[in-house]
C-alpha cells in the first residue's frame, strides 16, 4: 500500500487521540523498543524507529503527522529525511511556549526547527497549541483536579491569562488542518475557547469537581523567593505560572473552521473521566 500516513509521536498522549481520527486511513505508528502501545488503536500498523538516530521507516509514506517534541533538536535531522524521501505533506505540532519572553531552554531548538519545516520543500503545516489537556494522561489539570477534590484551598501567585486546549479538539483540528489546502505553508496557533484568569481556571476546575475553592494570595515575589529556597519547583517555573498564555486562533478558525470548547466544558468532561464528578452535560456543537 502507498500513499500511507506516518504518524510519529503515536504513542503520546494527543497522538494516541490522532491516532484514532486516522485509523480508517490505516495510518503508520513510529514506535520505539520502550514505548506503550497499548494505547493505540488495534491494529493499527507498527514501525520501529527512534528520532535520535538512524533511518525513518518511510516506505509506502506520503504524509507526515507529527505529533513528538520538536524541542529536541531532532527536527532538521528528519526534514532532511523527509525531503530526501520526497514526502509530500507534513503536520508538525510545535508550542505556544515559543512565545515566552522568559528564560527557557527549549526556545532556541523549537524556533530552529520551526524554521527548517518552514524552509523545507514539502507541504508542510505547523500548528502551536497552549497547554493541552484532557485526560488521566494530561500532566497538568488531571493533577490541578484530584487534589482540589481532596483539598479545595489553592494558592494564587499572580493572576495571569490561560487558555488550555482539550486534547479531543487538538486532535480534531490536526485532522481538519492536514486535510484542508488552506492550511499549506501556514503556522496557526491553537487554543480553549476563551483566555481565562488564573483564578477563574482554578475555581473552574473546582466547580468541575463539585467544590468550592477557596484562593489564598500569595505575592510573586515571594513565590519566587520560596521556590529558590525550596526547590520543589524552580523559580522560572513560578514566573512562568505568572506570564499570560492568551493566543488568537482567528486564522485557524478561518481555514480550517477551528471552535475549540470553552474550559467549563472541557474539565467537566475531564473531571467526570477521572471518576471525580457526576456526568458531564452533553457538548452543545457550535453553529459553523
Ligand atoms: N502536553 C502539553 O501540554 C503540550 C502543550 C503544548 C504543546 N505540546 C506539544 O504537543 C505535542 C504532543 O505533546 P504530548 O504531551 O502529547 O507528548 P507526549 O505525551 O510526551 O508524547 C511524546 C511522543 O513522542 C514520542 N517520542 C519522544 N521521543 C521520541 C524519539 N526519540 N523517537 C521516537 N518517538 C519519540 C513518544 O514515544 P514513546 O511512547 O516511545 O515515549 C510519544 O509518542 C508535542 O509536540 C508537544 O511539544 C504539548
Amino acid at each position: 500500500m502507498t500513499d500511507r500516513i506516518l504518524l510519529v509521536g503515536a504513542t503520546g498522549f494527543l497522538g494516541s487521540f490522532v491516532a484514532a481520527r486516522l485509523m480508517e486511513r490505516h495510518p503508520v505508528a513510529l514506535v520505539r523498543p520502550s514505548s506503550e502501545t497499548s494505547v493505540l488503536p488495534r491494529g493499527m500498523e507498527l514501525r520501529r524507529g527512534s528520532l535520535n538516530g538512524g533511518p525513518l521507516p518511510l516506505d509506502g509514506i506520503s504524509t507526515v503527522v507529527y505529533c513528538a517534541s520538536m524541542g529536541f533538536g531532532h527536527v532538521p535531522r528528519s526534514v532532511r529525511q523527509l525531503e530526501q524521501r520526497r514526502i509530500s505533506r507534513a503536520l508538525f505540532i510545535s508550542t505556544t511556549a515559543v512565545f515566552t519572553t522568559l528564560p527557557s531552554a527549549s526556545r532556541t531548538p523549537r524556533l530552529e526547527a520551526e524554521a527548517a519545516v518552514e524552509r523545507s520543500s514539502m507541504d508542510w503545516t505547523i500548528l502551536r497549541p497552549t497547554m493541552i489537556y484532557g485526560t488521566a494522561r494530561d500532566r497538568n489539570i488531571s493533577r490541578l483536579l484530584r487534589f482540589l477534590k481532596r483539598i479545595p484551598v489553592f494558592p494564587l501567585c499572580g493572576n495571569a491569562l490561560w487558555q488550555p486546549i482539550y486534547v479531543e479538539d487538538l486532535a480534531d483540528a490536526v485532522v481538519a488542518a492536514l486535510d484542508s489546502s488552506d492550511t499549506v505553508k501556514k503556522v496557526y496557533n491553537v487554543a480553549g475557547a476563551q483566555p481565562l484568569r488564573f483564578a477563574d481556571l482554578v475555581r473552574t476546575a473546582g466547580r468541575a469537581v463539585e467544590r468550592n475553592v477557596t484562593l489564598i494570595r500569595v505575592p510573586l515575589a515571594a513565590a519566587v523567593l520560596a521556590a529558590g529556597l525550596t526547590r520543589v519547583v524552580t523559580p522560572e517555573q513560578i514566573c512562568r505560572l505568572a506570564e499570560d498564555k492568551a493566543f488568537s486562533y482567528a486564522d485557524a478558525a478561518r481555514d480550517f473552521l477551528f471552535a475549540p470548547r470553552s474550559f467549563a466544558e472541557g474539565v467537566a468532561c475531564e473531571a467526570e473521566a477521572l471518576g471525580l464528578a457526576r456526568r458531564a452535560p452533553p457538548r452543545v456543537e457550535p453553529r459553523r
